[in-house]
């Protein structure tokens, strides 16, 4: 007789149990030992437990089978019983004293191919008594057994070892708790709980007059220009400026407008007052050609917000919102719009907004640029974008237009339907195509337009999408960031060495909007959600997902609801010194320089001459982490030997940590540190 039975009540099981004679081979630790059981033992299966309650990023957790009745598969074996999940995920058992042991047969399940690559642990109360070496998709299963006498509670933790992706399905086959002999409680699922404490941060802005944001900015000489200077301080703030290029000016709200008469760089000296003190600041205006995002693009973008309920309203809200909240005064400057907006062509194939969301497109954006802010705009080169809205298939050169007309600033052009216009298994140069179009129109209009390319990460766009044929400022290296750890996982520690070269100003690496704050997936056509809801980020994870995006030199738009904003959501997006690592103008991307079981740390060299360090436990338990900066060595340019006790500060904490060689911690489960390394070389001459 065995549990097959799931929603058993309690008393039948326990009774059922009782019954159970089953003798089953449990295993050692790793594949390598066998135990062999000669007497009748209580086992109690996993899949007869309430696993359903498990957690995990995406996808629903299943029971003796795989979606559409396909057994749990690992390497070639088929396992009749057991939980089928994907990583990253966690299963919480209160064992009630009544377990002696655990053991399974785990690995990654065939679904997910050769790709797949995961790490199984077992945490037995706060401690982690099984880890897998990671396993890849196709190997045959790994055996493990836990004793776990007198243990209270266990955590079955399944992660991506390092290599995210989005078919790191996971299978406990057989998965089974064998009781004591004596218990008459039985083992409960339960939901695991995440740490949701806040962490500590700086909070709030200096009184005294602040600058933030980019330190250089391009532009097009003769196309027209427009940039808010991003300033903080109590009161009123006079600003003025020295060394503008021919063409600009300064208007009473603090946004230099015009449009530049020559190329060149221009160096020019900003002063800020307020009844507290002055400050100043070098900002560069680089004019040419291609010299658009000369740091990562910061704003906000409708998508994680309102998904394709966009409206105009909700827009001109956000851009009120973006100035009000003080992110704008952080350097925030695009108000984008991403699918949603659009309505039919009319009879001379111009596209047209949807009237009833968009009553007056072109009186928003003169709103937008009105704040001294930008303005976005999103389509598909395919017939339809993703949301089933008109694209710009065969029309491109008519679009852009309109759209520069209109004042569009930036435009996001994703991917979609255009696959099926092309062949079944594209060549590299098709998947540039429809790119390199709209990226040749974008540079015919009278207008900056900064290119977004989304199409996943296809055909390594980091290769090809900043090329002079395509001439693209951003590409998406990857599927839709979601609110949930392994989401991060795979569009953030994904985001390595192998495509960190390619980012620099005037083109970066974009692993997606930031999923912090108040959001609603419903329309994001993922079946999350169905209304809005604070990011299912952890608070911690929040903070490791924004210290990774500015190592990342990642663009920073924001996707939540910022009437919604609350005051952590708020100092995670606003701290100066993580958006100054971000937006530094040497733009170099993070490596990850070193890894040590579930710790990573990932540096990137900064324009004066120190260096920013982001020290990460990828890990389901707190784990001591150790780096020196010694070992900074490897992503350093040669000028730049940290050798010795440095100045370091942390970022987040806006705090100095003295002098130190490096730094020893214990740093929770998916918890981060950032900090900043080095003496700053003097500003002159840089
Ligand atoms: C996806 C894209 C998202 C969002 C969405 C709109 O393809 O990755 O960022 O733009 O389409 O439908």
């Amino acid at each position: 007789m065995t549990l097959k039975k799931h929603m058993l009540n309690r008393r039948e099981l326990i009774q059922n149990i009782a019954a159970v004679s089953t003798v089953r081979a449990v295993g050692g630790v790793g594949a390598q030992q066998s135990r062999s059981i000669s007497v009748a033992e209580r086992v109690l299966a996993l899949s007869d437990m309430a696993i359903e309650l498990t957690r995990q990023g995406w996808s629903r957790p299943e029971r003796n089978c795989r979606s559409k009745g396909k057994s749990l598969t690992i390497g070639h074996r088929q396992f009749k019983s057991g939980l089928g999940t994907v990583a990253d995920s966690i299963l919480q058992i209160d064992l009630k004293g009544a377990a002696k042991a655990f053991s399974a047969w785990v690995g990654p399940d065939a679904v997910g191919g050769p790709s797949a690559c995961v790490r199984f642990y077992v945490v037995v109360d706060g401690r982690v008594a099984v880890r897998t070496p990671a396993i890849k998709g196709g190997s045959a299963p790994v055996q493990i057994f836990v004793n776990l006498k007198g243990a209270k509670k266990m955590l079955l933790v399944v992660d991506a070892a390092g290599h995210h992706t989005w078919n790191n399905y996971a299978d406990w086959g057989d998965a089974a708790i064998t009781l004591q002999a004596h218990a008459t409680a039985l083992p409960e699922a339960q939901r695991y709980e995440p740490d949701m404490s806040v962490p500590e941060i700086a909070h709030g802005n200096s009184e005294q007059p602040e600058f933030h944001g980019p330190q250089a900015i391009g532009t097009t000489p003769g196309k027209p220009f427009i940039f808010r200077i991003p300033v903080t301080g109590s009161g009123k703030i006079n600003l003025s400026v020295t060394g503008l290029p021919a063409g600009l000016e300064l208007n009473q709200q603090g946004v230099l407008r015009g449009s530049v008469e020559h190329g060149g760089s221009y160096k020019v000296e900003i002063v800020a007052r307020n009844h507290l003190g002055r400050t100043s600041r070098r900002l560069e205006i680089r004019a040419g050609e291609r010299m658009l995002a000369q740091t990562p693009p910061m704003g906000w973008s409708s998508w994680n917000a309102f998904g394709v309920n966009v409206d105009q309203e909700k827009v001109w809200r956000a851009a009120d919102l973006l100035v009000r909240s003080g992110l704008a005064g952080k350097g925030y400057s695009f108000v984008n719009i991403d699918a949603g907006w659009t309505g039919q062509r009319n009879s001379a194939g111009r596209i047209m907004p949807d009237k009833t969301k968009f009553p007056d497109i072109k009186a928003l954006i003169d709103h937008v640029h009105a704040l001294g802010l930008k303005f976005g705009l999103y389509a598909s080169p395919g017939p339809e974008d993703c949301g089933g809205f008109i694209g710009s298939y065969g029309h491109e050169i008519q679009d852009i237009q309109t759209y520069a007309q209109w004042g569009v600033d930036y435009f996001k052009y994703d991917w979609c339907s255009y696959g099926q216009t092309i062949t079944a298994t594209p060549k590299t140069a098709e998947y540039i195509e429809p790119y390199a179009i709209m990226g040749q129109a974008i540079g015919t209009v009278d207008r900056d337009i900064v290119f977004s390319l989304c199409q996943y990460g296809m055909a390594d766009p980091w290769k090809w999408a900043a090329g002079p044929q395509v001439r693209g400022n951003l590409w998406r290296i990857s599927d839709d960031l979601i609110d949930f750890w392994a989401s991060v996982c795979v569009n953030g520690f994904h985001c390595d060495r192998n495509i960190a070269a390619y980012a620099g100003p005037g083109h970066w690496n974009d692993p997606d909007m930031l999923v912090v704050g108040t959001m609603d997936f419903t329309n994001a056509g993922l079946g999350f959600p169905g209304k809005p809801q604070p990011s299912r980020l952890t608070p911690l994870e929040q903070q490791t997902h924004i210290t990774l995006w500015s190592l990342l030199a990642a663009p920073l738009i924001i996707g939540c609801d910022l009437s919604k904003l609350d005051p952590f959501t708020l100092d995670l997006l606003s701290n100066t010194e993580v958006i100054a690592v971000d937006q530094d103008v040497l733009g170099k991307q993070a490596q990850c320089i070193k890894q040590i079981g579930c710790i990573q740390i990932w540096a990137r060299p900064l324009a004066d001459g120190t260096a920013a360090v982001g020290i990460f436990n990828l890990g389901p338990v707190a784990e001591k982490a150790s780096v020196r900066w010694s070992e900074l060595t490897v992503i350093l340019p040669r000028d730049m030997v940290l050798s010795g006790k440095q100045p370091t500060r942390d970022l987040w904490m806006r705090r100095n940590l003295g002098h130190r060689d490096g730094l020893d911690m214990e740093l929770p489960s998916h918890g981060s540190m950032f900090v900043k390394v080095g003496r700053p070389r003097p500003a002159v001459g840089r």
